[in-house]
Formats: structure tokens, sequence, C-alpha cells
């Protein structure tokens, strides 16, 4: 029998034993709160500010995270949009009477205008040319079923290809005979026309669409979008690209690329919520491109890229978390945030250039580089040189495998010390 005093003992001691694993695997450095007025709508070019930017987000201070090309972290901005609406929701659902000036509770069957505005705005498109997807890979596989082909033609894509990127046109070779074909990128490529050079090559009379991806996930290779698009149009060839990697990394136009269709996943470097997505789709082409999935307005041409979007009940109070993130994103204000991320990217790699036991396999050529380094270090395997980091620093970068190594992502809330850190870290890996 177990007497009182035992049993909330064990109980107790439970629940002691549940914090502490809790806390072993993380524990926020302070309530979600965001710090009023951050960030402010006046820029400060200096530490300070970035210093200050890095307390809007939840990772404790003395971890480093550079995994931003998996998945971002929110800042407490969008964490409190998302929890504000997530409780109104919750809270006063009974007074949703579904009369017209009272607000959806759920997304899904209204066209998201605000949201879809904001994100046009930010990707030097129109809000009709964009659609609310949940990620990268939606808006791959909308584009590869929804346009017409025919057994035959053929689809130029690379090997570097994350499966996002790539099985909608597998799926599609397998069901309706198009030709896949794959062209090999040197990793790194030296330059940018060794990539276009690659692409056009391989392009024959039966050509119908460049897939092009714009920030290669395993690799960091970054394709010269704009020039391909430029080449591709003269030759009556669709392009489309995967920019899961971008959107809120680089500065974007989608006039200036020139592409058809382009797609992307701001739940990474644009720090949105987890199933966060765009697809846009040129307007003039949007009319030859399919819906893939259908509801209300599937067939609604009118509809622009909303036509595209019919994916039933979804979660209002995310999109308030990707609106809160485009928000914050300006407020900080592109060419600053792709500034910030650059320079501290390449300082990592100036600094690794300096330690011979280091390799660089991402590209350093400057118009092929990005925020997101690839590299290896000589005696350890990839998996050992991810541990190494994060057991001896609290570095948190993400294996890709052997030989590449380990890539590493610069963002905002990087600063430069973790830069230092991880130098200083390998230094120390080498000397064992
Ligand atoms: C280049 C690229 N394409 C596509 C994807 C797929 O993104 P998602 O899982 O958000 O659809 C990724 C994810 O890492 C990626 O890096």
């Amino acid at each position: 029998m177990i007497n009182r005093r035992s049993f909330l003992g064990s109980f107790a001691g439970a629940a002691l034993l549940a914090r502490s694993a809790r806390r072993a695997v993380a524990e926020p450095a302070a309530p979600a709160h965001p710090t009023p007025g951050w960030p402010p709508a006046v820029f400060q070019d200096d530490e300070t500010y970035w210093r200050e930017l890095r307390r809007q987000f939840l990772i404790p201070a003395d971890e480093a995270f550079f995994n931003t090309g998996t998945l971002g972290s929110m800042p407490r901005v969008v964490l409190q949009a998302i929890a504000d609406d997530m409780n109104q929701v919750a809270g006063t659902i009974a007074h949703w009477d579904y009369k017209a000036g009272h607000p959806d509770y759920i997304s899904g069957y209204n066209p998201e205008t605000e949201l879809r505005t904001a994100l046009a705005a930010l990707i030097g498109a129109s809000a009709d040319e964009v659609a609310l997807t949940q990620n990268a890979t939606l808006g791959m596989n909308y584009v590869a079923n929804g346009l017409p082909t025919e057994p035959g033609h053929e689809v130029i894509l690379t090997n570097l290809e994350h499966p996002g990127g790539r099985m909608g046109w597998e799926l599609k070779s397998k069901r309706y005979g198009i030709y896949v074909k794959q062209v090999t990128v040197p990793v790194p490529p030296e330059n940018p026309q060794q990539l276009i050079d690659l692409y056009v090559n391989a392009s024959t009379p039966q050509t119908r669409v460049w897939s092009i991806p714009h920030l290669t996930s395993g690799q960091a290779v970054r394709f010269p979008v704009e020039r391909m698009c430029a080449i591709a149009r003269e030759r009556g060839i669709f392009t489309v690209i995967d920019g899961a990697q971008c959107s809120g990394h680089f500065q974007l136009d989608m006039k200036r690329l020139g592409c058809d269709a382009y797609y992307s996943s701001p739940h990474k470097w644009l720090l949105a919520p987890a199933g966060s997505g765009f697809l846009y789709i040129t307007s003039d082409k949007l009319p030859g491109v399919w819906a893939t999935l259908a509801s209300a307005t599937w067939d609604d041409y009118k509809a622009g890229a909303y036509r595209l979007m019919q994916i039933g009940t979804g979660n209002r109070s995310m999109l308030k978390g990707y609106a809160a993130a485009i928000e914050f994103h300006n407020r900080i204000g592109p060419a600053r945030v792709e500034a910030r991320i650059m320079s501290l990217a390449n300082r990592l790699r100036a600094g690794l250039q300096q330690i011979p036991q280091a390799t660089i396999h991402s590209p350093t050529h400057p118009e092929l580089v990005s925020g997101t380094t690839v590299w290896s270090l000589a005696g350890y395997s990839a998996g050992d040189l991810m541990d190494g980091l994060w057991n001896r620093a609290k570095v948190r970068c993400r294996s890709m495998g052997d030989p590449l190594g380990v890539r590493q992502c610069c963002h905002i809330y990087t600063l430069p010390e973790d830069v230092d850190r991880t130098l200083e870290t390998v230094r120390q890996m080498v000397r064992r």
C-alpha cells in the first residue's frame, strides 16, 4: 500500500522530472510578449538595434540558431498575433452569425485580399496574381498539375531539387508521359553562365518548362533567375521558380525576375508560422493553369489566383501570424534584412576561408552566394560536425550529409558573436 505522503511525493517527483526534462529540451528566454514598439518604425543602423531585435525572438540568448533553411523562428509579435486570434475565435465563436459584416472565423472561404495585397507588395506583384498555399510543395504541385502538357513535352530541372521542387513533375511524367530532363549542377558552380548553359544546352523544340531553383536547399546554389527567365521567354518556355528559400531572404520583384510562376515557403526566412506559403503566377499565364483543388470558386476566372486556393476550412489565426510576419519584415525593411544577412554570411565565409581544414561547398562567386553556407571540416563526418557545434557551443546547424557537411543559415537573429563563436569552436575542433 502506498501512503498519501509517498504518493504525493512520487507525484511531485514525477512533475519535477517532467519539468527538468522539458528544460533540457528548450526553455524560452522570457514570456512571449512582444516588446512594445519593436521593431520601431525608424531604423537605427547600429548593433544596438540588432541586439534589441534579437530579443524579439524566444530562442534563449546562449543558443545560436542557424537552421532557418528548414524553419524560421517566429518573432514574438507573430506568436502574439496567432494567440490573440485563437483566443478570440475560441471565446467569441457563439457570436458568429454569418451575417454580412461579421468576419469569418475560418480561412479557406474568402479571398484574404488584405494579406494577399501585403504579400503582393512585398514581391512586386498584384494581389490577383498571388494564391495563398501552405508551403512551397503545394505551389509546385499546383503548377505541375495545372499546366496543360502533352506526352513527349519536356520539363528541365536540376539534380539538386528538393523533393518539394521535383516530385510534382515526376508524378506528371508517370501519369501523363511528359519527359523530365535533369541537368547536373557542378557543386560549387564557378560562375552564373555555367548554370545558364546547363538549361540552354539541354533544351530542345519539345521543351515546354524550365523549373529552376532560386536557391537550392542542400548546397545553397543561387541561380541567375532573371537572366534565365529572359532567355526562356524568348524561346516561349514557361518558367517556374522554386523560391522556398528566398522570401524574407532576398528582396523579390516578380516583374523584374520575369518568371511565369514562383512559389515559396515564408515559414522559413520570412519567419511566418509553419504552414505559410504562396504561389505567384503572372496574370497573362494564370488563365492557362488549371486548379488542382476544387471548391466554390475553382472555375471563376475573374477571381484571379484565388481560384487556386480552394482548400476548404483553414486556420484563420495562422494567417494573422503570416500577416504579422510580413509587417515585422517590412518595418525592418527588406533591403536591410538582406544586407544584414549577407554581411553575417560573408563574415562566416571569410572566417572559414582562414581555416585550412574547413571547405566551403556552397558557391563563393559573388552573384551566386546567399545567407546560407554549406561547409565541412576535415576529420569530421557531417553528423559529428553538427553535433560538435551544438554540444560544444550551442550552435545549431543542420547536417547535409557527407561530403557536404553542415548548412549554416545566417539571419537577423544571428549576432556577429554567434558567427565568431562558430569559428572559434571550429578552431577548437581542429585541435580536438
Ligand atoms: C529549395 C526547396 N524547395 C522546396 C522545399 C519544400 O518546402 P516546404 O516543405 O515548405 O513545402 C524546400 C524545403 O526545405 C526547399 O528548400
